[in-house]
């Protein structure tokens, strides 16, 4: 296979079929999704399937309840404001993660400080997060990313020295566990979206769980318009908003979540299979995983390219691996460096002063840097397929090995 020329350069794509596609669904989706059509309760307030996908989602996690909203971007909210974090609020953020993580944050009217991440999980740094506690600190999200599950011995450790809360952001991380205990569970709350690349998906959705009733009590009632169980529908008793989730999103999720241990199994085998072989290929270093990550939900592949190791910058090995058939998504750029923040007209009209921000694009945090730089992201495909539909990756990076001299680096 290596001696092929590479498709890049004229030549047959290492894999001509493509990887399974994504999302799966299949008659169970129809069958639940019809039962919410022939009810006519269309909406969660007189439905079944959110309030049973809450159960087996919380479930899932060991826990009794959880609450289903709209998305992934408004569940970090709603459990923000239910752990009481607010105006003025520091809360401590990774460089290294989609917007909606940082965004939260000023949606609550708290104050995000970035930090840097762990350059071998790329999940939130400890040392880093220490650092920056001060006296207006009032929470630390913490990423998993990729479904590798940031150090939460030392972030729940730092958050009881200086009574923080910990909101774990799962977007990543369906099916991660540490120590046994799956994510969400470990700090003071956790957030999961169902947007249509995860692990598990209502073509959008959210998810919250905690160990704290009283937390999850109040985020429904955030959700909810400021509604309380069992009272008056038109007694508000909170500044909230409709964030409710639909009754297809539930039908959907119900079958989604049946599916996900078997795919999990899979992915989790088709993922050793990558991290054994691909390593051996010089410069081609796959995400590190802390070794109290017991199971990792693994939202995308994560590699890092060492571009004098390899021979290649990561973006022509992209490239190439794109032409030869291989699916890639792109890498997070660090969020120091999104236009929303050097802009000083990206806050308006929700916030008018930015006097307490640290400003972002003059930081430096050289590991999200890096990362964002060097790093490839093969999407949840390439491990739905069998061993050998994951091993085609293997053969693509190393085919491109084989042949670098042949691709001039990107300038
Ligand atoms: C890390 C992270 N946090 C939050 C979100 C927001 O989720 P949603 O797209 O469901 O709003 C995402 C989704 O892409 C994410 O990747």
């Amino acid at each position: 296979m290596t001696g092929s020329t590479l498709a890049l350069t004229g030549g047959a794509p290492l894999r001509s079929t493509p990887y399974p596609e994504w999302p799966t669904a299949d008659d169970r989706e129809r069958e639940l999704l019809l039962e919410v059509l022939d009810s006519r309760r269309w909406w969660a307030t007189q439905g079944t399937k959110v309030h049973q996908f809450e159960s087996a989602w919380a479930r899932f996690h060991g826990a009794e309840t959880s609450l289903a909203v709209t998305n992934g971007s408004h569940t970090l909210e709603i459990a923000l404001l239910a752990l009481g974090v607010g105006e003025g609020d520091e809360v401590i953020v990774p460089n290294w993660t989609f917007v909606a993580t940082v965004t939260a944050v000023l949606m609550v009217n708290a104050i995000p400080v970035l930090v840097d991440v762990d350059p071998d999980t790329g999940c939130i740094d400890p040392a880093a997060v220490r650092a920056a506690v001060g006296p207006r600190t009032r929470a630390i999200i913490p990423v998993h990313i990729a479904g590798s599950v940031a150090d939460m011995d030392a972030l729940t450790a730092i958050a009881r020295e200086h009574g923080l809360v910990v909101l774990e952001d799962c977007a990543h991380a369906h099916g991660s566990t540490w120590k046994g205990t799956p994510v969400g569970m470990l700090g003071d709350a956790g957030s999961y979206s169902f947007q249509s690349s995860k692990l598990m998906t209502g073509g959008e959705g959210g998810a919250i769980v905690s160990r704290h009733p009283d937390v999850l009590a109040a985020a429904r009632s955030f959700s909810d318009c400021g509604r309380r169980p069992g009272e008056w529908f038109y007694s508000h008793y909170l500044l909230g908003g409709n964030y409710r989730m639909t009754e297809w999103q539930g039908a959907v999720l119900l079958a989604q979540l049946e599916r996900f241990p078997a795919q999990q199994e899979r992915r989790a085998r088709n993922a050793a299979t990558l991290n054994h072989e691909l390593a051996e290929i010089p410069g081609i270093h796959p995400q590190g995983r802390h070794a109290s990550c017991t199971s990792q939900g693994n939202y995308c592949y994560v590699v890092r390219v060492d571009a004098d190791e390899f021979g290649l910058d990561r973006d022509t090995l992209r490239e190439a691996l794109l032409a030869e058939g291989i699916p890639l998504t792109m890498a997070y750029p660090p969020l120091s460096r999104l236009d929303l923040f050097a802009d000083p007209q990206g806050f308006a009209p929700r916030i008018r002063s930015r006097a307490r921000m640290q400003d972002f694009a003059s930081l430096c945090l050289p590991v999200s840097e890096r990362l964002a730089d060097t790093t490839l992201w093969f999407t949840t495909s390439v491990l739905m397929g069998s061993q050998d539909d994951a091993r085609d990756v293997v053969r693509a990076v190393a085919k491109i090995h084989a042949h670098r001299g042949e691709l001039a680096p990107r300038g």
